[in-house]
């Protein structure tokens, strides 16, 4: 089994340099946010797996449906013999892709987890020994230094985490996508569309509570990491669809009027009864969306695919 190179291009300790930025200026804020970022601890990422597999979420079983059927489409179309995988995970949804690339020599998984990287790359080496995998430890918001590896190449960025930025933090990412194509290059973007409310919110917000727990964990994260006493039983989840941004927004709403004391920033947090917290957007797009902003950034919609239910969309754009 060919070995596997991994880079460390973030800082050991930029991660809690991060999220004690991030607290201090969401929580000093009004309306209080929270990044999402900070919801895949250990526990998060568990939770968000356990999500991918309720009746209610149906984005992971739509993309994967499309992954399914369209592998060898999408492959001709790209012809890649790179694949570099933004926000890759466990690389579950990309192994579709992986083994209908016929010229495919490098795959270079990108993700802040060290342990989704080394776990993914050892999993694909078995499946595919020939394969040169190179793992960069990274957050792909801030700009990626990729390694030289043979084109054509095909940026792929699925889940539909897109949807997560805000429309000035996508179009900066997708500027920044455009600036690592050559010719001959392709991006290959899950977003997830628009559809009726009711579909949408209970995605968000399943009768089992699973995705309760996943927005509440992002406190016991703040808790944990910065000496917080955030009181969970006090704050509400709450998924609300916001019809004019084309987004679903996870809230946590306090119960009572009650404050937060954050020990590793010296700082007291105040909430009045009902004051929502946001710690999250999921955008919702139509096609039209998604033509306009990729190019925006530079890039050609050059290929659209759904599922059979027209719920999730795969698109092949190009530089
Ligand atoms: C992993 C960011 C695509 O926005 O649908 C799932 C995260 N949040 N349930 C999404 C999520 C609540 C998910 N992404």
């Amino acid at each position: 089994m060919s070995p596997f190179l991994l880079t460390r291009t973030l800082p050991v300790d930029a991660t809690d340099a991060a999220l004690r930025a991030d607290v201090l200026s969401g929580l000093t804020r009004h309306p209080k946010t929270l990044p999402p970022k900070w919801f895949y601890d250990a526990r998060g990422s568990e939770l968000f797996e356990e999500i991918t597999r309720l009746p209610e979420y149906y984005p992971t079983r739509a993309e994967r449906e499309i992954l399914q059927t369209r592998a060898e489409e999408i492959a001709a179309a790209s012809g890649a013999r790179t694949v570099i995988e933004l926000g890759s995970g466990s690389s579950e949804k990309t192994r579709h892709l992986l083994d209908v690339l016929p010229e495919l020599h490098s795959y270079v998984p990108v993700d802040v987890s060290e342990s989704a990287l080394t776990g993914a790359a050892e999993s694909l080496l078995v499946e595919h020994p020939g394969l040169s995998v190179h793992a960069l430890i990274a957050d792909f918001t801030g700009g990626l230094a990729l390694p030289g590896t043979p084109g054509p190449r095909l940026v792929v960025f699925l889940g539909g985490t897109i949807g997560n930025l805000l429309p000035e933090e996508r179009a900066a990412f997708l500027r920044s996508v455009r600036s690592l194509l050559s010719p001959g290059d392709a991006l290959l973007l899950g977003t997830d569309l628009v559809k009726e409310e009711e579909t949408l919110v209970a995605a968000y917000d399943d009768a089992a509570g699973v995705t309760a727990a996943f927005n509440k964990n992002v406190l016991s994260v703040v808790n944990r990491e910065l000496g917080a006493d955030f009181p969970l039983d006090d704050f509400d989840h709450l998924a609300v669809w916001n019809p004019q941004e084309r987004w679903v927004e996870m809230r946590l709403r306090a119960r009572r009027a009650l404050s937060v004391k954050i020990r590793e920033l010296d700082l007291v947090v105040p909430f009045e009864a009902g004051e929502e917290l946001r710690t999250e957007v999921s955008a919702k797009f139509r096609q039209e969306d998604v033509r306009e902003e990729l190019a925006a950034a530079g890039m050609r919609l050059a290929q659209w695919w759904t599922d059979s239910a027209g719920r999730f969309a795969l698109s092949l754009a190009t530089a």
